[in-house]
């Protein structure tokens, strides 16, 4: 599949995901290689969305290693318990930061990055890579964020992974 994604301009965000998942849904029905399907997936997310940055880290050899990603350039590998892609790898649970200058050892790869929204992907109930999301917008990343992108973690790991 490829072509244009249908989004409401101005609308709010909530509108904006409901829009989004069905067309990411169709956007990976008839791919089956992973990294094309993870380079469309955060192409729409930052085409959809307000975001600074967002990507994928893959879990490979006990580290994060950076995958498909938009936004300004990024740190390659991400040690287990490190930053907050590490620690949301290593306590197996979404974390959202408000303000990223508060985060204990948040690891900064742009300085525009005000606050970042971390989901894991399961594979066979292990994590199998982590979706990062920046913002420069303090405080970004609500509840409903944290829902539609665990339902997008949800869509890769039955149908990416
Ligand atoms: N801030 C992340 C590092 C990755 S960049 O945001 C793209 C962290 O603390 O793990």
């Amino acid at each position: 599949m490829s072509g244009d994604l249908t989004i409401s301009k101005d609308a709010g965000k909530e509108i904006l995901y409901a829009e989004l998942m069905p067309q990411i849904e169709h956007l990976v029905a008839d791919e089956t290689d992973l990294v094309a399907n993870l380079a469309n997936i955060v192409a729409a997310l930052k085409e959809a969305m307000d975001f600074l940055w967002v990507g994928f880290y893959l879990v490979k050899a006990g580290e994060l290693v950076l995958g498909p990603f938009q936004g300004p350039v990024a740190c390659t590998r991400i040690a287990h318990g490190k930053g907050v892609c590490g620690t949301a790898w290593k306590e197996q649970r979404t974390i959202r930061v408000h303000d990223v200058n508060q985060f204990p050892g948040h690891i900064a790869c742009s300085s525009r990055s005000s606050s970042e929204i971390v989901v894991p992907v399961y594979k066979n109930g292990a994590i199998a890579m982590v979706l990062d999301i920046d913002s420069e917008h303090q405080a970004a990343f609500d509840l409903v964020d944290e829902q539609y992108l665990t339902r997008l973690a949800g869509i890769i790991e039955n149908k990416v992974l």
